[in-house]
């Protein structure tokens, strides 16, 4: 399955990744966890991407749009994958239809995640994630059940550098700018679904799989 998932900072969809790639058949391609593993290792990418993470803005352009290129002309990615904060602009998204088009692809569904606007700074404050897995948690809606301890692994938890309130407050306000006129877009081409993503995480998941169908 090829999909796309689409939404807000804070909206979860980092944390229904890991239930659909789970439950379909489709690799999770998260651009931002990309970039932080380029961060973390100090690669050049790392270092330019550093700059507008930390203030909350858009990497530009061509740097992500390459990244996903390369990465969608692999292997493993060939019977099915989900963006995870790829397509961010209009731009993205035509430079992204041409790829598929190069790769004989086509987006299946792009799923929607739309959250009220007032709980999304809770959200990406409140996250923690495990330094060894990547698992996501969050204090108040999702904690770990040792404070600070990965259920899975037993791996340290920390909060990201952008997880703080001014540059989320930021983030956001770049969504509703450059990213929310995506919903049109693909509005246009049919395949969109919007999933009310204020409710439970297994509930958000339980709309998605209605959504997807069952099979893969
Ligand atoms: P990225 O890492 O993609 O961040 P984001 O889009 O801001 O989204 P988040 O990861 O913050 O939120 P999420 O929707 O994944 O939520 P999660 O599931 O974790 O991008 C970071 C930066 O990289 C960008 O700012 C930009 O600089 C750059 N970048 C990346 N891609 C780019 C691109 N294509 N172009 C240009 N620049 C790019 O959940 C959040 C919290 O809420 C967690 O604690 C979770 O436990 C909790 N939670 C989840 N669901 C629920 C629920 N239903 N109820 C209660 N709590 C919930
Ligand atoms: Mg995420
Ligand atoms: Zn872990």
């Amino acid at each position: 399955m090829k999909l796309i998932l689409l939404g807000p900072p804070g909206a979860g969809k980092g944390t229904q990744a890991a239930n659909i790639v789970n439950a379909y058949e489709a690799v999770h391609i998260s651009t931002g966890d990309i970039f932080r593993k380029n961060i973390k290792e100090n690669t050049d990418l790392g270092k330019k991407a550093k700059e507008y993470m930390d203030k909350g803005l858009l990497v530009p352009d061509e740097l992500v749009v390459e990244l996903v290129a390369d990465r969608l002309e692999q292997d493993d990615v060939k019977d099915g994958f989900l963006l995870d904060g790829f397509p961010r602009t209009v731009n993205q998204a035509q430079a992204l239809d041409k790829v598929l088009e190069s790769l004989n692809g086509k987006i299946y569904k792009v799923i929607n995640i739309q959250v009220d606007k007032n709980n999304l700074v809770e959200r990406a404050v409140g996250r923690r994630i495990c330094k060894k897995c990547g698992a996501t948690y969050h204090i108040s809606f999702n904690p770990s059940k040792s404070e600070g301890i990965c259920d899975v692994c037993e791996g340290e938890l920390y909060q990201r550098t952008d997880d703080v309130e001014e540059t989320v407050a930021k983030r956001i306000q770049v969504y509703l700018d450059e990213t929310q006129p995506l919903i049109d877009y693909y509005t246009k081409s049919g395949t969109i679904v919007t999933i009310n993503g204020d409710q439970d995480i297994s509930k958000v998941f339980n709309d998605i799989k209605l959504a997807l169908g069952s099979e893969d």
